[in-house]
Parts: C-alpha cells; sequence; structure tokens
C-alpha cells in the first residue's frame, strides 16, 4: 500500500440505537478511500459502501481497510454475524476472506411519472 496513507476509525456516538462505525484511509488530509460497519438486530453486522478514490485502486487501500475493520469485528463483535451485498470488485477480497456466497441480487428501476393515475383507470370511449 502507499506509504503515507493512514487509517482513522470514526466510531459509532453512542447516542442512539443506530450504531455505525467508519474507516477512512487519508494522505495528506485527503480522503483517498472508506469503509463502514452497520449492528443490526439478532447480532448481524452489516459491511457496506467500501470505496477507494479512482487514482488510489489497485494498491491495496480496500485490503488495508478491510483488515482494519476485521481485528476491530474480531475483538468488539465476537459471536456475531458478518454480511455485505458484494458487487463485482469488492466479491473477490469478501469470498479470499471466508465468506460464501448467496443469491445473486439485480438492480432494477423505473421512472415515477408525473400524476399516476390512482386507482383503477377508467376508460371512456365515445
Ligand atoms: C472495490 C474497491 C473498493 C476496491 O478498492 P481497491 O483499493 O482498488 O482494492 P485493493 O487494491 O485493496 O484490492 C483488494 C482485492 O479486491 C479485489 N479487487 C479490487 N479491485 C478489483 C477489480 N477492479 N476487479 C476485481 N477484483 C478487484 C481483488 O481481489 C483485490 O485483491 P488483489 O489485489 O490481491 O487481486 C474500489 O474499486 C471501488 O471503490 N470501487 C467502486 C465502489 C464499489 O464498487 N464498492 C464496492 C461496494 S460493495
Amino acid at each position: 500500500m502507499h506509504k503515507n496513507i493512514q487509517i482513522l476509525h470514526i466510531p459509532s456516538s453512542g447516542t442512539t440505537q443506530y450504531v455505525k462505525h467508519s474507516w477512512v484511509a487519508h494522505v495528506n488530509n485527503k480522503c483517498v478511500g472508506h469503509i463502514h460497519l452497520q449492528r443490526e438486530a439478532n447480532k448481524k453486522i452489516k459491511f457496506l459502501d467500501a470505496w477507494v478514490h479512482e487514482d488510489y485502486r489497485r494498491q491495496g487501500i480496500f485490503r488495508a481497510l478491510w483488515n482494519t475493520r476485521w481485528e476491530f469485528v474480531n475483538k468488539e463483535f465476537k459471536g456475531f454475524k458478518a454480511y455485505a451485498w458484494a458487487k463485482p470488485m469488492s466479491l473477490p477480497l469478501l469470498l479470499e476472506k471466508g465468506f460464501s456466497e448467496g443469491d445473486n441480487c439485480i438492480y432494477v428501476e423505473k421512472q415515477i411519472k408525473d400524476n399516476p393515475p390512482y386507482g383503477p383507470q377508467c376508460f371512456v370511449s365515445c
């Protein structure tokens, strides 16, 4: 990894039920990557929103962030189950780390138009 890069942990505030931890990779006051975890019900933690600045990719920053977060969860979340919705670029590292692959999930979308018909449409022909 780039030698000047450091990793900062942003802990959960502890003031609400929403528990999120973040790790920020930075160099010379510039954020070059981040990674997060969110605590959920039933002793689950979700890994989410990994991102590395385009100019700094393929230098091991995601791996370094991932390993730092993993050390933390092994101390703080023993007995929990970690899961993630992986994209093609993040899946290989998760598989390498021993995560098992579940179902695929496909993104779908639809534009909501102005004045959508409310209830069943009544066609008038004359
Ligand atoms: C995915 C992302 C975080 C990887 O960051 P990175 O710092 O470039 O990754 P690293 O250099 O630490 O690579 C770690 C491992 O991830 C995998 N990986 C990273 N980029 C990859 C790519 N373009 N294609 C396939 N695998 C990739 C490889 O297994 C790699 O290990 P290797 O270098 O030994 O082959 C970065 O490309 C990104 O921000 N992408 C856009 C956002 C995104 O898709 N985030 C995932 C959200 S779930």
